[in-house]
């Protein structure tokens, strides 16, 4: 088979990507190691910006988004027995965040890439890419895809960043000592809007999905598994972490999913090597405490849709050999936010007295300054 791009991933990256480049006229083929029934039900991200948002509307495939979608115009922190709202009408008017699950994203692209005739192969195994700089193609269980252009979009474990020879890229990472606990439950929201809380038991935050689904993260070891954490011991600690505010009870209800997800901040620069092009999660990951994963995925297909429109177009690589400059000061932008607000509402075992102490002196200042409050908050929506 030929088509002009080879997709590696049918994560939002890779399908978005796929959608785009059909608008433009431009054929693609996504490689999906798991099933559709797997990437569909994959429990992930669930804070949209406004320039993720308004993509997926101007593409066409934003109409259940914008009925089901809850928009937020603020988030609290809460810390040292106290809660305090940054308040996003008024440090950044007329932006705001959409609350809606990843797996829904993922869903509605895959429906509209179907019926528009688009061709994805899920269960794909053993994909592997060859002649990177020549004539590029992917192979797979014993198939072969001609392609002009390969877009790895297959996340972080992906096999597309590995393809790209010792020495090309720089990759530059930083771990955390802890990771998340994530936790789905058929509760009613506590909260209108998400609570970001920082206690000496370390971080919860309390987020949603709908207005009968909650979602919960909790800050654990980062050797912690799923079964140490009993469904009576999440909420046990779920409660101890958010009913640290007079008048705050945190309702309960069936847990549907639990799973651990390590914290750590990596950009691969630059994001090309020859003719393929990494996208999303397989190019760069963040901290989860920014909400930005998604979103960076989102801008990166983007930038990556219009210079490949460039390039089909008039045979110029002008914007392609720009993709990465292009993309990067945004990806470090949200590496420096997600790392800002990993430090400022973790505990870390290394601190002292003095350490907790600087903490809440910085959220203090954060929820009092109008000018350190519109820094969270224009981050938070999105820069342009
Ligand atoms: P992925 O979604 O990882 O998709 C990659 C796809 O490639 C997958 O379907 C995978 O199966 C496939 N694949 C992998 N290897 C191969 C292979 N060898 N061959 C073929 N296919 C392959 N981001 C936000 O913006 N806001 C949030 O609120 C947020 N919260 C998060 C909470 C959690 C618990 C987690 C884990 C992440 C969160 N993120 C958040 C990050 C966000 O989920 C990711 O950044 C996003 O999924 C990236 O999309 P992607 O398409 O680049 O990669
Ligand atoms: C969610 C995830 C995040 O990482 C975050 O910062 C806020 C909300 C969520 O899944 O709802």
């Amino acid at each position: 088979t030929r088509t002009q791009v080879g997709i590696v991933g049918a994560g939002p990256a890779g399908l978005l990507l796929s959608h785009l480049l059909h608008l433009r006229g431009i054929s693609s083929v996504v490689l999906e190691r798991r099933s559709r029934a797997y990437v569909e039900q994959r429990v992930r991200a669930g804070v949209l910006e406004q320039g993720t948002v308004d993509t997926l509307v101007a593409a066409g495939v934003g109409e259940r988004l914008r009925r089901e979608g809850l928009p937020h115009h603020g988030i609290e922190l809460r810390y040292d027995g106290r809660g305090r709202r940054i308040a996003f009408e008024e440090l950044v008017p007329g932006r705001a965040i959409t609350v809606y699950g990843q797996q829904e994203v993922v869903k509605d692209l895959i429906a509209a890439r179907l019926e528009a005739g688009g061709d994805i192969r899920f269960g794909v195994e053993d994909v592997a890419l060859h002649d990177l700089e020549g004539e590029p193609y992917l192979t797979f269980d014993g198939g072969r895809l001609d392609c002009d252009v390969i877009a790895g979009c297959d996340g972080f474990h992906g096999v597309s960043r590995p393809s790209v020879p010792e020495g090309v890229l720089t990759l530059h990472e930083r771990e955390y000592p802890f990771a998340w606990l994530g936790v789905l439950a058929r509760v009613a929201p506590s909260s209108e809007e998400l609570i970001y809380s920082r206690t000496e038991r370390g971080f919860a935050l309390h987020s949603m999905r709908t207005p009968e689904i909650s979602r919960f993260y909790l800050q654990v070891p980062p050797d912690a598994t799923p079964e140490e954490w009993p469904d009576e011991r999440v909420w046990a600690e779920l409660r101890a972490r958010l009913e640290t505010v007079p008048g705050f009870t945190l309702a309960t209800g069936e847990i549907l999913e639990k799973s651990v997800t390590p914290m750590r901040g990596f950009v691969a620069e630059p994001m090309q090597y020859g003719r393929l092009f990494l996208a999303g999660d397989a190019a760069h990951i963040v901290p989860p405490t920014g909400a930005k994963g998604l979103n960076l995925a989102v801008a990166d297909v983007r930038v990556l849709a219009e210079a490949l429109d460039r390039f089909f177009a008039t045979g110029s690589a002008d914007l392609l050999d720009g993709y990465s400059r292009a993309c990067l000061g945004r990806v470090w932008r949200a590496q420096h936010f997600s790392w800002w607000m990993t430090t400022l509402l973790h505990t870390f075992d290394s601190d002292d007295a003095y350490g907790r102490r600087l903490q809440v002196s910085h959220l203090d200042y954060v929820t009092s300054s109008r000018a350190a409050a519109t820094t969270l908050a224009e981050n938070y929506v999105g820069l342009s």
